[in-house]
């Protein structure tokens, strides 16, 4: 049994062994209804918590349709309605839900809260957002890109914008699946130095540049998320939109990537604003099929935690 925290977290070979799960396992539904249980039930009998501190559509749903999917049973709690919300420690609410479920989700705003749950639950516990990272997130868009476009070993990847939580799970994947990124937004966005510098230890290039037009030339793939993530002060709303305009993903940016340069976003998007519609309906959009691949990716971290 093991946790799954973050991307940088987690050795190459069992990431990439997700994958691989999470391809058969999306493969082997294929042309089922969606409601129909998985051959395989590795999850009968358990019984997982999905905690949610902030707002989710995605994660709510493939958590909970995964875990069926494989047989278990789920219990999504909202951070507000539990005693955590209202002064029981992190700790205190490891140790009791260990002794009711056999797996913990959580969504949260600290990373602190996160790794405390992890220290203190003798279950796994899942990463499923904090202000700081979304492995998970990315787990579906390699997934995602590689049934698009093959291995992403070597390839090209842009991030648009605010150097985000997603933006950081980026980071620590380009440094586990060996693929370049580069960075383009205004300076006072620029991800936290930890991340680049680890994903350049690793070996990959990571650059940081002002200029999209230059940035976006020969991505393999390009990136947008949100201008102003869940847990931004709406005050900072204005500054930010006006930082981050020049940096929106519209068809003109998209034309000087490679030809067959895909586009993502893990969503929810704010059409016009960080990527136009145009970009988001258009033919190089795989967003709907990274936010399907977050049910597949998650089964196989699940059956990861749980040694299954
Ligand atoms: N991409 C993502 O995590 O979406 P939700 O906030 O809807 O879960
Ligand atoms: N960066 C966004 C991602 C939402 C899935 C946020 O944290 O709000």
């Amino acid at each position: 049994m093991t946790d799954f925290l973050d991307i940088n977290k987690t050795a190459p070979d069992d990431l990439k062994k997700m994958i691989a799960m999470a391809k058969d396992m999306k493969q082997a539904r294929m042309g089922q209804p969606k409601a129909t249980l998985d051959a395989d039930q590795p999850l009968a009998n358990h019984m997982v918590a999905l905690i949610f501190e902030k707002p989710s559509t995605r994660t709510r749903v493939s958590f909970d349709v995964g875990v069926r999917q494989m047989g278990g049973q789920t219990m999504v709690l909202s951070g507000n309605d539990m005693q955590l919300g209202h002064g029981e420690t992190i700790a205190d609410t490891a140790r009791v839900l260990s002794r009711y479920v056999d797996m913990i989700m959580i969504r949260t705003f600290e990373e602190a809260t996160l790794l405390e749950m992890a220290e203190y639950a003798s279950v796994p516990v899942i990463n499923g957002l904090t202000n700081r990272s979304h492995p998970c997130q990315i787990m579906a868009d390699i997934q995602t890109y590689e049934e698009h476009r093959g291995s992403i070993a070597g390839k090209k990847v842009v991030w648009t914008g605010d150097g985000n939580n997603v933006c950081a799970s980026f980071l620590h994947a380009a440094g586990q699946f060996g693929f370049d990124m580069v960075f383009t937004g205004p300076e006072v966005l620029d991800p936290e130095t930890v991340f680049v510098e680890e994903a350049r230890a690793k070996g990959v290039s990571v650059t940081l540049e002002r200029d999209a037009q230059k940035a976006v030339e020969g991505a393999d793939l390009i990136v947008a998320d949100t201008w102003v993530s869940m847990h931004d002060a709406q005050s900072t709303r204005e500054r930010r939109h006006n930082q981050l305009r020049p940096y929106q993903v519209n068809e003109e940016l998209m034309a000087r990537a490679k030809p067959d340069a895909l586009f993502m976003h893990c969503l929810p998007a704010h059409r016009e604003e960080e990527v136009t519609s145009a970009v988001m309906d258009g033919p190089q959009s795989v967003i709907f099929d990274e936010a399907e691949n977050r049910l597949h990716a998650q089964k196989a971290v699940m059956r990861f935690c749980l040694g299954k």
